[in-house]
């Protein structure tokens, strides 16, 4: 029985021959192992791509140590391999080739029918015939399907542990303030976690439309300035009984003491330190640990109106198999149990969101094994100390909307700025529709929307803006990007579909206002499905016009 190894592994399996220094043992042995690179080294016997930061089981490396490993080049971060494999039998044409020899593709949520790309079974060249580009889609169904399959992966964690607190759900409105995306959650027996003053307005105006009522609780995160405070205290007061403020600095309370009238339940929020590789030691977002057992203590406990329910952190990096995490993980609890000793109406921790999406067409994570390691920790650490296993809440946002998005641009032309690079120029921006691609180097999954059959190249594809950082040349597993060769004589316009980019992308960006250069917000449709199943869109918001920007510019009144 081998140990179980984790490669850092940015590369590809490659049908050519040797290409560098052989560097055999180039993989570093981890505590945890992965399970995808095993089938992939044995079934896809030519052109493989490995994921960023993949977790190899150690059949992976059984498979592939035998054979020859190359190692082209490797910063802190990542190594590329490039590994040989006999392949003399398998060409590699159009682009249907690359993509299917390169990932086990089709998936369940990508496929190909007459070689245009179809997305959960939807003709995305249809909507683009009908919608043109650029086209900001939301499917919303996968809104509730993600909900609901993290649903089960707890309920079946809670069963296999035997873990005896609850789980409830949170959607943290900030991953995508859109009604139909916070409306389609709701469907799905969520609660809501807000990060600022305006939320409080959604929240209101769910409430209205009956999509929520006064027992839905609502998780009041955030550094809150007075008129978000004095927002959370209205409802509160308004008998909205699981209005949770999570007191985020020791000053807040002061606030509900002053202005809170009826029976209200509080959380605290543990300030987590951040990766090792961050800037800074200890997060500027919640309460010092040191901190959280005086401000109860002092600030809480005799008053009668109080009732600290909740323990919260956030760990920025997301919910990952690193011992970063275990170590904040447990900590947390450590922290929760010494509270809970002292505290017994703390019945609850909440562990924030940071549950990832798929990036690449490869599935790289495992879920039902993170969140079942989780319960176990949580439990484990209980038992030690003797103390109640916790209700759980989270506060998922990127998980729950990131995968419906997508965005299609039209490749409007090339530009061969020199014997090799090879420019496709989109209808938008990076910087200002993917702003994240831009800002953190994210990778979002990029695929040729029509002209699967043609021949590929090696492109970098480049935005509108004058910016010379408004481009995207690289894709998770590998620092290149190809798409269809595009010919003078195709009488179609070669199409990219950028997925899963959901979360963030149009709160960061600032959707509807002045962008970079002057880019305009793309056309905003929403699909569904009907009680048939059939699909159905709807236009939410054309393409911005210049007029929305010369008001707020203005040169308009
Ligand atoms: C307190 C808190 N909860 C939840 C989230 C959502 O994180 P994610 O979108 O990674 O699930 C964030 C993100 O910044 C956060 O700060």
């Amino acid at each position: 029985m081998l140990a179980d190894y984790q490669g850092w592994g940015r590369g590809r399996l490659g049908t050519s021959g040797p290409s560098g220094a052989a560097n055999e043992q180039s993989i570093t042995k981890t505590p945890r192992a992965g399970y995808l690179c095993k089938s992939k080294v044995r079934k896809k016997r030519a052109f493989g791509c490995y994921t960023d930061q993949m977790n190899c089981h150690a059949e992976y490396v059984e498979a592939f140590l035998p054979l020859r490993c190359y190692s082209k080049c490797f910063d802190t971060l990542s190594m590329t391999f490039f590994f040989s494999l006999p392949s003399p039998t398998l060409s590699m044409d159009t682009y249907h080739d690359l993509i299917s020899q390169t990932f086990d593709f089709p998936t369940q949520d990508f496929t190909v029918a007459d070689n245009e790309l179809q997305f959960h079974g939807i003709d995305l060249m249809g909507l683009i015939e009908k919608h043109g580009t650029p086209l900001r889609l939301t499917y919303l169904p996968k809104i509730s399907s993600q909900i609901q399959r993290a649903k089960q992966w707890f309920q079946a964690g809670i069963e296999k542990t035997g873990y005896k607190g609850r789980y409830t759900y949170c959607y943290c409105t900030k991953a995508s303030h859109f009604s139909f995306v916070v409306e389609e959650a709701l469907k799905n027996d969520v609660h809501i976690e807000t990060s600022s003053w305006f939320d409080v307005s959604i929240i209101r105006a769910m409430y209205q439309k009956g999509r929520i009522n006064k027992d839905t609780y609502i998780i009041c995160n955030g550094f809150k300035r007075e008129e978000y405070r004095r927002d959370i205290t209205a409802l509160i007061n308004e008998g909205f009984v699981n209005c949770v403020p999570i007191i985020d600095h020791l000053g807040e309370i002061d606030y509900y003491h002053e202005h809170v009238r009826e029976q209200c339940k509080l959380g605290i929020r543990v300030a987590s330190d951040e990766e090792p590789r961050f800037q800074f030691y200890t997060s500027r977002l919640g309460v010092r640990y040191t901190d959280v057992v005086p401000l109860y203590e002092q600030r809480i406990k005799e008053d009668p109106r109080f009732e600290l329910t909740m323990l919260h952190y956030f760990i920025n990096t997301g919910i990952k198999d690193t011992s970063y995490y275990w170590s904040e993980l447990s900590r947390f609890v450590h922290k929760y149990c010494e509270l809970r000793k002292l505290c017994p109406t703390l019945t609850t921790i909440d562990i924030g969101g940071g549950l990832p999406i798929q990036t690449s067409i490869q599935p790289d994570y495992d879920y039902p094994y993170m969140i079942e390691e989780v319960l176990r920790t949580i439990q484990r650490i209980c038992a030690e100390e003797g103390v109640p296993e916790p209700d759980i809440f989270t506060e998922f946002g990127i998980f729950t909307v990131g995968e419906s998005g997508a965005t299609l641009y039209s490749i409007l032309d090339e530009k061969l700025q020199n014997d090799k690079e090879l420019w496709y120029m989109i209808d938008g921006s990076f910087i200002t529709n993917l702003p994240d691609t831009w800002a953190l180097n994210q990778r979002f999954i990029m695929l040729a929307v029509n002209g699967w059959n043609k021949s590929y190249k090696k492109i970098q594809l480049g935005g509108l803006t004058c910016d010379s950082q408004d481009y995207y040349n690289a894709e998770k597993h590998i620092y290149q990007v190809f798409l269809p060769e595009r010919k003078p004589v195709d009488k179609e316009p070669l199409y990219v579909g950028f997925f899963h980019i959901g979360a963030y992308q149009e709160s960061l960006s600032g959707y509807g206002g002045i962008k970079h250069c002057l880019i305009p917000a793309p056309k905003m449709v929403i699909l569904d499905r009907d009680a048939d199943g059939n699909l159905t869109d709807r236009v939410f918001a054309n393409e911005q016009k210049p007029e929305t920007m010369m008001r707020i510019l203005g040169y308009q009144e």
